[in-house]
């Protein structure tokens, strides 16, 4: 176990009321802290999850719960059960487990040369399945400026688009493998839409230092089969920091 993680700094995780609820009698265990104040929860032994926090511009259950509904239908995802408020005003979005374990847990963490070119594939295999045509949703340059309240012009100029739906937080934590290191599922998909592949490839790049160390990228952009794009990676980088 990565003890260093403050993800799985879950010491003194209190139990919500509304998720004892929603487990009725089986087992919770909380699995997972994220920086904005939330808590995911495993109910069951895995059967269901529940991601609960309180409200925060990163975390509307509703929307996710739309995409993940949408993207079933191409790859595997959590189905989504349901959603709400509780009493407290904290937000919540229940989902059916998927029979996976985060790329960084479970001892993935030490196991960089089968997991990074696996994330790249599987990163690969999500662009590749799910239509751009069709999907409602976009995570577009000009959206996220706005949203970070910054003028259209901060990162300079644009790159040229290739667009393909995007997971929208491709972060390694994120990808679920099975035991042999296959990906088996995405999760975390509340910003998935329409954008550069690069939205998806920056991310990705940017979170192996902080979960395998460095030197990691170029047996992701492999997986992938992309060649690296130094510019599109430091404006989606930019980018990505910004919002
Ligand atoms: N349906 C699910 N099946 C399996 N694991 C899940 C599921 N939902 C969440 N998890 C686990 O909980 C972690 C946190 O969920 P996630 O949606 O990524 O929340 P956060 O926004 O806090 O990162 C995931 O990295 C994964 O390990
Ligand atoms: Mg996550």
């Amino acid at each position: 176990m990565d003890t260093d993680n403050p993800n799985l700094d879950l010491d003194g995780v209190v139990v919500p009321d509304l998720v004892h609820r929603l487990a009725a009698g089986r087992e919770v265990e909380p699995v997972w802290r994220n920086l904005i104040g939330g808590v995911t929860f495993s109910i069951g032994g895995g059967a269901e999850y529940v991601k609960y926090g309180p409200p925060h511009a990163e975390f509307d259950a509703e929307p996710e719960f739309a995409r993940l509904r949408w993207l079933s239908a191409y790859v595997a995802a959590p189905r989504p059960i349901d959603h709400g408020l509780d009493d407290s005003g904290n937000r919540w979005l229940r989902t059916e487990g998927l029979p996976g374990t985060s790329a960084v847990l479970g001892g993935w963490h030490d196991r960089p040369e089968v997991v990074v070119p696996e994330l790249g594939r599987a990163l690969r295999r999500l662009h590749d399945r799910v239509p751009v045509q069709g999907c409602p949703w976009e995570w577009s340059i000009a959206g996220r400026l706005e949203y970070a309240g910054r003028p259209a012009d901060t990162l300079g100029p644009w790159p040229a688009l290739d667009l393909v739906v995007c997971h929208g937080d491709a972060c390694n934590p994120n990808f679920l493998l099975d035991p042999s290191g296959t990906c088996v599922g995405y999760v975390d998909l509340g910003r998935l839409g329409v954008a550069d592949r690069w939205a998806d490839l920056a991310p990705a790049l940017l979170s192996l230092g902080w979960n395998f160390g460095e030197g990691w990228e170029p047996a992701l952009l492999d997986g992938y089969g992309i060649a690296p794009d130094p510019g599109k990676q430091d404006f989606y980088t930019r980018l990505w920091n910004l919002a």
